[in-house]
Order: C-alpha cells, then sequence, then structure tokens
C-alpha cells in the first residue's frame, strides 16, 4: 500500500486531492484593491484551490510591507473557503513547480496591459509549461490600479470606492503617518 498510515482516506477522497486544480493569483498587491478582489472571487470559483501570491516586483517601491499585504488579503478573502495567501521573491515559475501549481490567472484591465501580460505570459509558458488564464477585468474596475490608488490617498483623495474598507483605513493611517 502506497500510504498504510492513511487507510482511512477513500480512494475518491485520495484522488481528488491529487488532482487538485490548483492557480496562483499573483501581483504586488500593494494594496488589494477591489478589482484584484472581483478577479480573486471569481478565479475561486473556477479552480479547487487558489493561492494569492504577494511578489516583489523589483520595479516598484512599495508602500506596504510583504506581511502587511498579505494581512490585508488575508482579511479581505476570509469569505472564500479555498484560498492560500503566500509571499515569494523569486520567479513566479519556480514558485509554480515547487507548489504544484499549473495556471497562473491574471485580469486584463484594457488593452494597455497586453502587451506586457502576453510576453510574461509566453516567457513563463516557455520555461515551464505553466499556463496563464486571462480574466476579462469586470468594467466598474477596469481603470482601477494600486499605483492611481496610492496616488490618490496621498493626496487626500476618497478611494473609499475602490479598496475594501480596511485598506482605506491602512491607507489613511500610513499617508498621515509619512506626513507629505
Ligand atoms: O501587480 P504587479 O506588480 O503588476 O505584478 C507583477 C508580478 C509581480 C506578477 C510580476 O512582476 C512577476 O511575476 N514577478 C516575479 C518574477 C517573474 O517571474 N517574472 C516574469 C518572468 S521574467
Amino acid at each position: 500500500m502506497v500510504f498504510p498510515r492513511l487507510k482511512w482516506i477513500s480512494a475518491d477522497l485520495l484522488a481528488s486531492v491529487c488532482h487538485m486544480k490548483r492557480a496562483v493569483c499573483p501581483g504586488s498587491f500593494d494594496p488589494v484593491t477591489l478589482g484584484h478582489l472581483d478577479i480573486i472571487e471569481r478565479a475561486s470559483a473556477q479552480f479547487d484551490e487558489v493561492v494569492i501570491a504577494v511578489l516583489v516586483n523589483r520595479t516598484k517601491s512599495s508602500m506596504f510591507t510583504v506581511q502587511e499585504r498579505m494581512e490585508m488579503i488575508t482579511k479581505t478573502t476570509s469569505h472564500l473557503p479555498n484560498i492560500r495567501v503566500d509571499s515569494w521573491s523569486g520567479l513566479l515559475v519556480e514558485y509554480c513547480k515547487s507548489n504544484d501549481i499549473q495556471s497562473i490567472v491574471k485580469g486584463l484591465r484594457a488593452v494597455t496591459d497586453f502587451d506586457y501580460e502576453l510576453q510574461m505570459a509566453q516567457v513563463n509558458l516557455q520555461a515551464s509549461g505553466v499556463e496563464t488564464m486571462f480574466m476579462a477585468t469586470a468594467p466598474a474596475h477596469s481603470f482601477l490600479s494600486s499605483s492611481l490608488v496610492k496616488e490618490l490617498a496621498h493626496y487626500g483623495g476618497d478611494v473609499s470606492s475602490m479598496v475594501p474598507k480596511i485598506v482605506n483605513e491602512a491607507l489613511k493611517a500610513r499617508v498621515a503617518e509619512s506626513g507629505n
């Protein structure tokens, strides 16, 4: 027997665990927005497990630490049963390989996202065979980005319709701390 100590696991359950369809939603999430959450919710309905991976983007400086970003995502996705939140600072495809993840899920907001995302999807496919699935962002969120939210918040703009409540509060606190 392959798992002699696990006699109580039924063959069906074992088979379903072994063939779980797992996806990763990668991003900086600095901070998570309602646009991200829309994609995460819709991805969670399509896969057995979705890992939200907070990645370090070398080209961007961040407002929140990785830990803070993970906490905000954990709190705002607590209603979804099949979400796991993690962080990673290497290549995304390496993360996929070591976590048995077959698909990357990305939201496409507008045609301006397409060139870059297509290039990344092709590099990742060639490097590892991991597929990228694009989801069309809901029209209500097509203009939304973490950078825009931070810019608005920095100048005292109202971002309450763009981010979850706890993120809005964290943004106000961080702007007040920075004092400029
Ligand atoms: O939210 P972002 O900043 O647009 O997310 C971009 C991110 C972090 C998903 C992307 O930069 C990424 O995948 N970084 C990990 C390194 C990597 O695998 N790069 C792509 C192949 S060179």
